[in-house]
């Protein structure tokens, strides 16, 4: 029988075959088996099994007793584009919060789970970034402070999210440093997943010169023939849409010199420096032949003062002094990365729906995990990080930062960023990040007209499923009117995303 039948047929068996593993790894029974950190138990439509939750709750001395929801989201592949906000004719909630002690109670009862429609996009598992390469100087000291480590927010786009590269070189180059910890750094980044090239960096060389000296650093690495674009960035720059960034450099001739970034949002530092160059923390994109260029420039020399003739202390404006003065090369203005100068609470910036190529300043100016909100992409992908919908019930989730409420209705434009950044003054602000954010609405914090869930957590729980944990603090007076008591008790949300 088997012989006589046609090979396509046979062909198109297998397929299908692949198709349902592919699509329903939970039919198959393989989804426990995909991710070795996934609970054993998994319930049919989740959210219920509050071990997690318990856990990180504990770690970060929330509760016992909280007020609680939560919801189900199940993402559906099927929307033409990804639109910054989506506006459903249904309620986030079905049920109102309650007050649990999350040490006594261990599942909760099971939702139905509300659908949204998504626009399909990579996972980091589909993402062949062997084009890129990236090179950063930092110190052994930061790169191993668990309050300044980058190496699980590297591991969210520098490998497919399971232990391996994806394909994308990085070039860590440490200052003052020995051989042993070049070797651990070394460890850490290749046990991870993460194909990085560790080396000292020049110890007669000041910030900025490490930094110009990065570029020559990529350039001559063993993989130069098969990268694209050689990418400069700081120890907290996250670029958290891989495929798009490398969708967006296919418009650059890589055989062409470019030399592409963004600015610092704030104008008034844009016009003090008086000059066009990409700021370091968005991230500095050049094509070889630049890179080429460079190399063999003398940027660095220095005058008999000690000096740089290029004068500048600063790596990024160095950098540009030399291409400035050197080359015929401009720089390519790519909005989407961002340099983030803005301090003090960036929820504006992460509620505006925009999807940005690049992240900085979240471990100091600001705080965000984008290591943690990055992990919903692993369900819904890429392109539904950070994408919004407003609910009928007054609610706007930015997934992956935060979910809102505006107890007194949405009555704002949304299409708007909301001025939440400590900028000076009103005023002050508005004219600083106009050109890059647009006009400003006023702030809701201290209005009693928003009270925010900011994410806490997240993890993965089987192939395409990813539980987030948001909280809201009893004690946060950004969400309470004047005079308006505390709550009781802090507040949790957990939104489990389920294909
Ligand atoms: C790491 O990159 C090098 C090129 O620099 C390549 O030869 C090697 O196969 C890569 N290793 C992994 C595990 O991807």
């Amino acid at each position: 029988m088997l012989p006589r039948t046609p090979l396509f047929r046979w062909l198109a068996v297998v397929f299908f075959v692949a198709l349902v593993f592919y699509f329903h790894p939970s039919f198959t029974g393989t989804s426990i088996l995909l991710d070795s950190t996934s609970p054993p138990q998994i319930s049919k439509s989740g959210s219920d099994d509050l071990t997690y939750v318990r856990e990180v709750l504990s770690k970060h001395n929330i509760g016992p007793t909280v007020s609680y929801a939560s919801r189900t989201i199940r993402y559906i592949f099927d929307a033409p584009d990804r639109p910054s906000i989506t506006e459903l004719d249904q309620n986030l909630f079905n049920k109102p919060f309650e007050d649990i002690k999350i040490t006594k109670v261990s599942t909760l009862e099971a939702d139905v789970p509300l659908e949204v429609h998504v626009k399909q996009s990579q996972r980091p598992d589909q993402i062949d970034a062997s084009a890129l390469i990236f090179g950063c100087s930092t110190t052994f000291q930061r790169f191993t402070d668990p309050k300044t480590s980058p190496i699980s927010e590297w591991a969210r786009w520098l490998t497919d999210g399971n232990g391996h590269s994806n394909g994308a070189g990085l070039v860590l180059a440490l200052f003052d440093t020995t051989q042993e910890e070049i070797d651990h750094a070394a460890e850490r980044l290749n046990s991870v997943g993460i194909n990085a090239t560790v080396v000292a960096s020049d110890p007669t060389l000041d910030m900025p010169g490490r930094y110009v000296a990065l570029v020559n650093m990529l350039y001559n690495h063993n993989s130069r023939d098969n990268r694209k674009f050689f990418i400069l960035m700081d120890d907290d720059t996250f670029f958290p849409a891989m495929s798009e960034l490398l969708n967006t450099l296919t418009h650059y001739d890589p055989a062409k010199p470019y030399y592409i970034g963004t600015f610092t949002e704030r104008a008034q530092w844009l016009l003090e420096h008086q000059a066009p160059f990409a700021f370091g923390g968005g991230g500095i994109i050049l094509t070889a032949p630049l890179a080429k260029q460079i190399a063999g420039l003398p940027c660095l020399e220095k005058t008999e003062d000690g000096r740089y003739v290029l004068d500048s202390d600063q790596g990024d404006r160095l950098l540009y002094n030399c291409i400035h003065q050197h080359t015929e090369t401009r720089l390519t203005y790519l909005p989407l990365l961002h340099q983030e100068d803005q301090f003090g609470d960036p929820s504006g910036f992460y509620e505006s729906g925009t999807m940005p190529l690049s992240l900085h300043h979240y471990k100091s100016w600001h705080a965000f995990i984008p290591g943690k909100a990055h992990i919903v992409v692993d369900a819904c992908g890429e392109d539904c990080l950070l994408q919004r919908w407003q609910f009928k019930d007054n609610f706007i989730l930015s997934n992956g930062y935060s979910v809102a409420q505006y107890p007194k209705g949405i009555d704002f434009d949304t299409g708007l960023m909301e001025g939440t950044f400590d900028m000076g003054g009103e005023e002050e602000m508005a004219t600083n990040v106009a050109y890059t954010f647009g006009s400003l609405r006023k702030s809701l914090s201290g209005t009693g007209r928003k009270r925010s869930w900011e994410l806490l957590d997240s993890t993965r729980e089987g192939y395409g499923r990813v539980k987030q944990i948001y909280v809201k603090r009893k004690d946060d007076a950004r969400w309470l009117a004047e005079g308006e008591e505390h709550p009781k008790y802090d507040s949790v949300i957990v939104l489990l995303w389920i294909p």
